[in-house]
């Protein structure tokens, strides 16, 4: 049975649909003291799966919750989907006396599951913190599905060398188009310097892709240099969409055209279920898990 956590719904219901698998209702409730408390309304079956986007630090906590809650429930193998690991961008100490914020929550999720399936993590690196088997599954392909057909002699274009995967998934989803990359330098938290490519964008409509908008410093950037340099249409792709403070606002006043993302957070510009690719990944590591259908 697959357990969703909030911040998962949708996703986990698709998941659902996607396997035969059972959904699970959880009910919960919030302490007076801001405490929370998670409860499965039924058995979820010795094999479950819980799904959960690390959102907020109460998604983290509330994914612990129902690690343990399956257990107490008798789960005896349990899967943990993360769709989107947070904090994952705190893969090392940037400075003395800092954490390896990332390591902390693999090794916390860890003690909770038996094996960890994570969607495009910021890094594939660190799935190397998880002290259970663990594995990724990328989602980037099917973001070229909303693209609309006509694109104009089309260029995908990643904001820094580290999201060049992802482009060439977008761009072998779309099935043409040219590739290149941004060199991207971060200056702050939400401030970014991006030295534009040679690439020609002039009259052409590009797609750009990141793994993550989170400020949409990043990407509000990249798609005001392709204007500038003439593009004709810019559409920005990415896996997660954070869309934190004023991002939204910003990629407007960039004049995108579109924002494409998938439900890994789930937000209105997250067309593209990931789905499809977690239930492969699934299939893969564990041939038998699906054979359990109905619980
Ligand atoms: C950073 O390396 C990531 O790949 C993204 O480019 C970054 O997280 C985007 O953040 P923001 O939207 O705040 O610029």
């Amino acid at each position: 049975m697959i357990i969703p956590g909030s911040a998962s719904q949708s996703l986990a219901a698709t998941l659902a649909e996607e396997t035969g698998l059972g959904l699970a209702n959880v009910d919960h409730e919030r302490f007076p003291d801001g405490e929370l408390l998670v409860e499965l309304t039924e058995q979820p079956g010795a094999r479950a799966i819980v799904v959960g986007s690390i959102v907020s630090n109460d998604a983290f906590l509330e994914l612990l919750l129902l690690q343990d809650a399956a257990r107490e429930a008798g789960a005896t193998e349990l899967t943990t989907v993360v769709p989107y690991l947070g904090y994952a961008r705190q893969n090392k100490a940037f400075a003395d006396g800092q954490p390896v914020s990332v390591r902390a929550i693999a090794r916390a999720l860890s003690t909770g599951t038996d094996r960890i399936l994570v969607v495009d993590p910021h890094e594939r690196s660190v799935l190397d913190f998880f002290t259970v088997p663990s594995s990724a599954a990328s989602a980037a392909r099917n973001l070229a599905d909303p693209l609309p057909p006509d694109l104009a002699d089309p260029i995908f274009l990643s904001p820094d060398e580290g999201a060049r995967e992802l482009v060439q998934e977008v761009r072998e989803g779309y099935g043409t188009g040219e590739i290149d990359h941004f060199e991207k330098t971060r200056l702050s938290g939400d401030e970014i310097e991006l030295a534009p490519s040679d690439a020609q964008v002039d009259g052409r409509d590009v797609v750009v892709t990141d793994d993550i908008i989170a400020t949409g410093g990043t990407m509000s950037e990249a798609i005001a240099i392709c204007y500038e340099r003439g593009a004709a249409r810019v559409y920005a792709t990415c896996v997660h969409a954070l869309l934190t403070n004023a991002a939204r606002t910003r990629l407007a006043r960039a004049g995108v055209t579109g924002i494409i993302a998938t439900d890994t957070v789930e937000r209105p510009a997250s067309r593209v279920s990931a789905a499809t690719p977690i239930a492969e990944s699934l299939h893969r590591h564990d041939p038998d898990l699906l054979d359990h259908r109905g619980g």
